[in-house]
């Protein structure tokens, strides 16, 4: 059994809190990080650094769990840059624009789509996302949708069923033709591939009675909730979310007060202090990139609702992969702390995916981390656009 010891650590962001400073953070100084078999085994003073096999230098650098990207729509052909184009010279994003990407994913062989998905994880990776959801979504037919999620699950364990992105053309007039087919034969074709479903619930994609009958299919099935809410404007989404038990509502950008009670109700008692079991992830590269209003993240930690962080790349709304450029958006725009930020690009991440095993260092967790070209974790907002990723460990390998 070989080990590998990250040593010199300047900052060691650890997400457990009360091991030393920086609150939830749980902030270490002058660390160092043993691992063996992909595993954290040790954590401690780098005075009391244990021999190893093998000794990779942090030289004062930053150290932070890699982050967990839980919102990600991967697989897809071709790209909507002219129709970002058309945005940034003033129209507006209707989500209109997922049926132009549907064609192109149906067209295009398996290579394709597995080489894109490739290229997109490896672009993820390099910016220190070591976890990261990908969802279906592009292909709504019974086929398209399985051979997404087979593609999906070649290089990520957490897959989402979308079956339910929008109704494909072929199904306008039949909208309750469309929820039979997901929630029959596409469901059961996605399944094996999926851990989890989620639906578009906002105006012009599912109400509230077709996304409740679309996740509770699944639900029956044995997967996951997640939901697509309140993104263009109110609506259910979020309290539908709730109601279902979703491990995560995502988008929020438009919250009235019973939405964000909603939310706080779902508060639950965890080793690291109380934390909503429904989360609200923000995806604050779909405003960027649709000069839309960002959500409030201040309004929701004030209620003591978890937040996570996730880029939403995808080629319409946000085609970024970027964690680090989330952040730094979140801080500049959404009113969170650089910790704030952090937190919930790395322990939010793994709360939204109900993972207990990344988004923290300590010991029994999986050796996935950055170590930064930079001194603390406050310089991932600070500096924002830099590379500042130096290197990657994802289940303690170097990549
Ligand atoms: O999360 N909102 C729905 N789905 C994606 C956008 C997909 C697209 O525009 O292609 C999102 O923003
Ligand atoms: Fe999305």
């Amino acid at each position: 059994m070989s080990s590998l010891l990250v040593d010199n650590i300047g900052e060691l962001v650890t997400n457990v809190p009360g091991t030393g400073e920086g609150g939830p953070l749980g902030i270490r100084r002058r660390a160092a990080l043993l691992v063996e078999e992909g595993e954290v085994v040790w954590v401690g003073p780098a005075a009391d650094a244990p021999a190893a096999d093998r000794r990779i230098d942090a030289d004062g650098a930053a150290v932070l769990p890699g982050f967990v990207d839980s919102h990600a729509h991967l697989v897809f052909a071709g790209d909507r840059a002219a129709e970002f184009a058309a945005r940034m010279a003033g129209q507006p994003y209707t989500g209109g624009g997922i049926r132009t990407t549907v064609g192109a994913t149906r067209a295009a062989s398996d290579e394709e789509l597995r080489a894109t998905v490739r290229r997109l994880r490896v672009e993820a990776l390099r910016q220190g996302t070591t976890t990261i959801e990908i969802k279906s979504g592009y292909g709504l037919t019974v086929a398209d949708e399985a051979r997404s999620l087979r593609i999906a699950a070649e290089v990520s364990e957490e897959t989402t069923f979308l079956g339910a992105h929008v109704v494909p053309a072929e199904y306008a007039d039949r909208p309750d033709d469309y929820v039979s087919l997901v929630c029959g034969p596409m469901l059961a074709a996605a399944a094996p591939h999926a851990r989890w479903i989620d639906v578009f619930c906002e105006r012009g994609a599912f109400d509230a009675d077709h996304a409740r009958a679309i996740l509770a299919c699944g639900q029956a099935v044995g997967l996951g909730v997640r939901v697509h809410a309140n993104q263009l404007g109110p609506g259910p989404g979020v309290r539908l979310g709730v109601e279902l038990g979703a491990a995560s509502v995502d988008h929020c950008t438009h919250l009235t007060d019973a939405d964000i009670d909603a939310l706080a109700s779902t508060v639950v008692d965890a080793p690291s202090g109380p934390q909503t079991s429904t989360v609200a992830t923000l995806l604050p590269g779909a405003e960027f990139s649709t000069r839309s209003p960002y959500p409030d993240a201040r309004r929701l930690l004030d209620a003591g609702v978890t937040v996570a962080l996730a880029t939403d790349c995808n080629p319409g709304s946000s085609y970024t992969s970027s964690m680090p450029f989330c952040v730094a958006l979140a801080v500049r725009e959404m009113r969170m702390t650089p910790a704030e930020a952090v937190w919930a690009a790395t322990a939010g991440g793994a709360r939204a995916l109900r993972r207990t095993d990344i988004g923290v260092l300590r010991p029994g967790a999986r050796a996935d981390l950055v170590i930064l070209d930079a001194p603390s974790h406050l310089h991932l907002a600070y500096r924002p656009g830099v590379p500042l990723i130096r290197q990657v460990l994802q289940n303690g390998v170097p990549r």
